[in-house]
């Protein structure tokens, strides 16, 4: 029988019941729900609706339950239960009748599955704030490693300006860290609780709701009971974590799926992280990145679901809400198998150091150096960059790095020109003039490297 028969006369149609019923889905917060029931029975035992004895014997028994069941998933969706509150509450009972009943005094589901929901989003945004350490970790090894393997930097996908792999990698490690403190907000906002609350206007009960928020580990309790039974704004703010999160994870995809490619080049993915074609016998293709890019879509995907549920909704709780969890739990799912890979992903790649060198030396990536070497001499930047693209034509025609120029036609564009500019166009020059703070010279990113590093071991 459903919680709520006594007001029917009639059984549920079937296809409604099976229509109606979540545990497929929130089966999920099992150990939240227990969570937020020994709390509340605490409660109930400091305003008498329960005797110690009673407390200590739900309390028992919802341990029980949670030990029992919490690995066993295909025994909890078996049940008939409409949902994860009222499978608990039905085994509770079975196993010590009355006294489970009382349990269920003041409370709604309502404020339950609020509350459930929040303790869920908390408990994963931990999780993945230490996924997020944990791949800004793998992030740094990687730029240790990498510190003189120079590779092209590109804007609008042309060949721009010489950077380093290991300069690439301090730049995904800023976009986790600033992941990284936008979970850390969310946790904030997590630490206030529904319970106590009802199911929309409060309860009759005369129960300390701060002092059952901190039984559950929130700080305190929320002000207001019509609200709180309908907030979703904290599901929202964990899914925009994500998808800024994950819109950083596709575009390092993307990055590696171009510099992997045939035109690039100058990485490889290991084997084991690549499939092959069924036709194209000579296919390796980098599915995993692709993937992390495609699953960014069903992150924006749940974030987008959720805020059109919420958009006309009027005050307080509608069943609409029950579908906010499918969307919820994909994306953070989603979210957290993608932090994992990417961190596969980075441990298993090769970078061809020989090939991004020369194509870094390509493209006429050092013509702004040429334009600051005229500027060194007294030309205005402007006047230095037209002379410059006038030289860089000159190359084009000869074939020739601006470089392997003969001074002469050097001199030809700009009589100032002399011998010292061919130290000023290597790319390790390149590399070494950009020491403003953020900029690509060694002295530069060994900073960044150590305050990372220094940063990380607080963290862990
Ligand atoms: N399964 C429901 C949900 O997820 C639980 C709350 C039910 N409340 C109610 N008034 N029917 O929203």
């Amino acid at each position: 029988m459903s919680l709520w028969g006594g007001r029917f006369t009639e059984e549920s149609n079937v296809k409604f019941k099976k229509f109606n019923n979540s545990l497929n889905i929130d089966y999920r917060l099992i150990q939240d729900d227990i969570k937020s029931s020994i709390a509340w029975s605490k409660i109930l035992l400091d305003v008498k609706i329960l005797t110690r004895q009673e407390q200590q014997l739900i309390e028992k028994t919802l341990y029980w339950i949670s030990k029992k069941y919490i690995n066993n998933v295909k025994k909890i969706v078996a049940s008939e239960s409409e949902d994860i509150h009222s499978w608990i509450e039905t085994l509770l009972i079975n196993k010590i009748g009355i006294i489970g009943k009382k349990l269920y005094t003041g409370r709604s589901r309502n404020d339950q599955i609020a509350t459930n929901l929040k303790l869920w989003c908390k408990r994963k945004s931990k999780i993945i704030l230490k996924k997020i350490v944990k791949l800004q970790s793998v992030f740094l090894n990687q730029a240790y490693l990498h510190q003189n393997t120079i590779i092209p930097g590109y804007t609008h996908l042309q060949r721009a300006q010489p950077i380093t792999f290991s300069y690439w990698c301090l730049a995904y490690i800023e976009m986790l860290e600033r992941d990284r403190l936008r979970v850390l907000n969310v946790i904030e906002n997590l630490n206030y609780s529904p319970l106590g609350c009802g199911a929309i206007a409060g309860t009759s009960w005369d129960i300390n709701r701060n002092k059952l928020a901190l039984l559950m580990g929130f700080s305190s309790s929320t002000k207001n009971a019509l609200d709180s039974v309908s907030d979703r704004d904290f599901i929202i703010d964990v899914l925009s974590a994500a998808s800024i999160s994950m819109m950083h994870l596709s575009r390092f995809s993307e990055d590696l799926i171009f510099y992997n490619s045939g035109e690039a080049n100058f990485i490889e993915l290991s084997d084991s992280i690549t499939s092959g074609s069924s036709l194209m016998p000579q296919k390796k293709n980098p599915d995993v990145l692709e993937l992390i890019r495609g699953k960014c879509s069903g992150v924006y995907g749940s974030l987008l679901s959720i805020l059109v549920l919420l958009k006309g909704l009027p005050l307080s709780y509608n069943k609409d809400f029950q579908e906010d969890k499918k969307y919820l739990f994909q994306g953070i799912d989603s979210w957290i198998a993608c932090l994992d890979m990417s961190c596969v992903v980075l441990n298993n790649l090769k970078i061809n150091k020989i090939r991004s060198k020369q194509l870094a030396r390509e493209g006429y990536s050092n013509a702004t150096e040429l334009a600051d070497y005229l500027v060194n001499k007294g030309i205005s930047f402007r006047d230095a960059h037209h002379i410059v693209g006038n030289i860089v034509v000159e190359a084009i025609r000869q074939n020739k790095y601006l470089e392997e120029l003969d001074l002469l036609v050097f001199k030809k564009y700009c009589v100032i020109v002399e011998k010292d500019v061919y130290k000023y166009l290597t790319l390790e020059s390149c590399l070494k003039r950009k020491n403003a703070i953020g900029g690509v010279s060694p002295e530069q990113i060994k900073n960044s490297l150590d305050a990372v590093k220094t940063r990380l071991l607080h963290l862990s």
